[in-house]
C-alpha cells in the first residue's frame, strides 16, 4: 500500500507530493511538526499532540487559522486513506512559500503537510535486549520545547550514534546533567526510584514521557522530576527511552559502558507492560 500525503488541501500518494523551492520550511527551517500513531488503526493522543503542535505554532509567531476539529478531521482522513494497519503519522506547518527573507512574509498562507505511513515498530531483539546509546555534547538552541523542524544537531547526533552502532543519542549539557535524546527523553532508575530531567526550555515536553509519568504516578511507583546526571546514568540500575514508536525502551549501554548487568530492567519493562495496558 502507497504512503499518502496531504498538502496544502490536496491528498496524493506520497511520491506525487511537492511543496514549492520557496517553502520556509525548506529554505530557513521555519516551520514546526508532530509525530503521531495510531494503535490498531485508532489515533493515539492526538489531542494531546495538537496541542503541542499549536504551543509551537504559537512560540515562533506562525499566524494561522487551522483548529484542533479541522486538523484532527484531516489526520483521521488520511489514516483512512492509507488503510495501514498502524500508521505513522507526520504533520508540519511552515510559514509557507514567498521569496527568501529572514522577516516575516506578509499575506502568504502556511504550509501544511501530512504524510502517513506504515508504522515501523522497534524489532523484537532490540526490545528484548535493549538499546546501546551514546552521548552527545547538547549544542541545540534555547528553545528545545518548540518542536521545530530546525533539527541539524539531531541529525548530526542520530547520525554519529548510528555510525558508532548505537540506537541513540543522549545529549549532555555542559555542566553534566542530561536533557533528552535526538528523538526520545530518558529516564534512570535508581534503588527502585524512576528519575526524569524536568520540563524546561531545554527538552521537549514529549507526550509519552507525560504519559508514563501518569502511569507511574497511578501504580505508585516513585518518580522524580528532577536534575539527571550522566554520572547518575552510568551508576543507575536501569535507564529507559520514552517516545511516541518506542513506548519504554530499555537502555543497556552508554558510550560502551554497561548500565549495571546490562540487561533491560524490572521496572522498565513492568512500566512498558502498564504503558500498554494503558495504551491498547
Ligand atoms: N520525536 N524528544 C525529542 C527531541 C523528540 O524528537 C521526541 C519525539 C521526543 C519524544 O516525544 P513524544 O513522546 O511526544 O513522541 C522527545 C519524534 C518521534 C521525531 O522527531 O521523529
Amino acid at each position: 500500500m502507497p504512503a499518502i500525503a496531504f498538502v496544502n488541501g490536496r491528498f496524493s500518494r506520497i511520491e506525487k507530493a511537492v511543496v514549492s523551492v520557496e517553502d520556509r520550511g525548506f529554505q530557513l527551517g521555519d516551520g514546526v511538526y508532530e509525530v503521531l500513531r495510531t494503535y490498531n488503526g485508532r489515533l493515539h493522543a492526538v489531542d494531546a499532540h495538537l496541542r503541542r503542535l499549536f504551543r509551537s505554532l504559537d512560540a515562533i509567531e506562525l499566524k494561522h487559522r487551522f483548529t484542533r476539529a479541522g486538523l484532527t478531521r484531516i489526520i483521521r482522513e488520511a489514516v483512512r486513506r492509507g488503510g495501514f494497519k498502524d500508521s505513522l503519522v507526520y504533520l508540519q506547518i511552515t510559514r509557507g512559500a514567498t521569496k527568501r527573507m529572514k522577516e516575516f512574509p506578509k499575506g502568504v498562507p502556511p504550509t501544511l503537510v501530512i504524510t502517513v505511513r506504515e508504522l515501523e515498530l522497534p524489532s523484537p531483539a532490540l526490545r528484548a535486549n535493549g538499546a546501546k546509546i551514546m552521548t552527545a555534547a547538547d549544542i541545540r538552541w534555547m528553545h528545545c520545547d518548540v518542536k521545530s523542524i530546525c533539527l541539524l544537531p539531531n541529525v548530526l547526533a542520530s547520525n554519529k550514534a548510528r555510525a558508532a552502532g548505537c540506537y541513540e543519542a543522549v545529549f549532555v549539557a555542559k555542566d553534566g546533567s542530561l536533557t533528552e535524546c535526538a528523538s526520545a527523553n530518558i529516564f534512570i532508575v535508581k534503588k527502585g526510584v524512576i528519575a526524569t530531567p524536568p520540563i524546561s526550555a531545554s527538552i521537549l515536553g514529549g507526550i509519552t514521557r507525560e504519559e508514563v509519568i501518569a502511569v507511574a504516578r497511578k501504580h505508585r511507583l516513585p518518580l522524580q522530576e528532577r536534575r539527571v546526571t550522566l554520572k547518575e546514568l552510568l551508576a543507575a540500575d536501569e535507564a529507559f527511552l520514552t517516545g511516541t514508536t518506542i513506548e519504554v525502551l530499555p537502555v543497556v549501554q552508554v558510550d560502551g559502558r554497561r548500565i549495571a548487568d546490562g540487561k533491560p530492567g524490572p521496572v522498565t519493562q513492568r512500566l512498558h507492560a502498564l504503558y500498554l495496558a494503558e495504551v491498547a
